[in-house]
């Protein structure tokens, strides 16, 4: 590849991933952890100590040797350009390892500056592509072009073999998970509901404020009766007055972090019933609500030995 085709590429990945964390610091919640953590770690170890150094040790010396000056110029705006990234990621780096650490009320300062941080490489790509690259290869001589790709793939093997690799990787998985969490995983709302209503398994689910939110199989067979009518009302009116107390007692408990699952089951004719509560929580813990889930689990309590043949429908 060409060096400028390298240092392009370099900078088409990274605006990919501005975007895709700009779109989730817009997004209700903020990133999460995990995208702010390989966020920090692709800006500085890859757009900043990786992709400007090439170009610091390897593509502007060499320019300036052909008659490009250092001060005054483009090349001079880049370097200073280079300058301010670093200085904004200085305040990035503690805002986000704050945020890390369970500090949420830094995640607006955190937004803040990393939108500075984006625009700023945003125009600094661009100058690069349209005025400072051309300009490089009108003064370069025979075999300085390959000179800078030498150069780039050295320093790459300095800060470590397959580093572009990985760093592009981890910038997929970070343009990925935004598109992930806005699209619920990738489905659209019909197959998710139909994927829901085809589990072996009755769904129900309450949220952080006992309303009921959901259930599945609501136009095939259930094991308990339900109606549409029931969503939006208080769990605790859908109970028998008599368990009410329980149902209290399972959500307090799922509230303050004291249970992980509530189990019953119950024989209604032939069938064995389980019915189980879990405690709904996000990546980072909060309470969304409690799911139920019923099974008739008496067919699955029959089974004995194996089957691994597939028999006629
Ligand atoms: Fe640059
Ligand atoms: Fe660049």
């Amino acid at each position: 590849m060409l060096w400028t085709e390298l240092l392009k590429k370099d900078h088409e990945i990274t605006e990919r991933v501005l975007a895709a964390a700009e779109k989730a610091f817009a997004m209700k919640g903020g990133p999460t952890n995990a995208l702010i953590a390989n966020l920090l770690d692709y800006v500085t170890h890859y757009a900043d100590r990786c992709h400007n150094q090439k170009e610091e040790q390897h593509l502007f010396p060499l320019i300036e040797q052909r008659g490009i000056p250092r001060h005054g110029g483009p090349l001079a705006v880049m370097l200073a350009e280079h300058e301010q990234a670093k200085e904004l990621l200085a305040q990035i780096a503690p805002l986000g390892e704050a945020v890390l650490k369970g500090d949420r009320t830094k995640l607006a300062d955190l937004g803040k500056i990393f939108s500075d941080y984006a625009a700023l490489l945003k125009s600094h790509y661009w100058k690069e592509n349209d005025i400072l690259y051309p300009m490089a290869m009108q003064a370069m001589r025979p075999g300085d072009a390959e000179a800078v790709v030498k150069g780039i793939e050295a320093l790459e093997s300095s800060l470590g073999a397959g580093i572009r690799e990985r760093y592009y990787a981890l910038a997929e998985t970070i343009i990925k998970s935004v598109d992930l969490e806005d699209l619920a995983y990738g489905l659209d709302r019909e197959t998710l509901a139909a994927m829901l209503n085809t589990l072996p398994i009755e769904l129900s689910f309450v949220d952080a404020d006992d309303t009921v939110r959901y259930f599945s199989h609501e136009h095939g067979e259930k094991i308990f009766g339900r109606t549409r009518g029931a969503i939006g009302t208080k769990v605790q009116n859908c109970h028998p007055q008599k368990s009410v107390h329980m149902v209290n007692q399972i959500l307090a408990d799922f509230k303050a972090g004291k249970r992980e699952v509530a189990e019953f089951w119950i024989e209604m004719g032939p069938r064995k019933i389980h019915i189980r509560y879990f405690p709904v929580r996000n990546k980072e813990g909060r309470y969304l609500g409690c799911m139920e889930t019923v099974q008739d689990i008496a067919p699955i309590q029959k089974l004995t030995g194996q089957k691994r043949l597939l028999d006629t429908p």
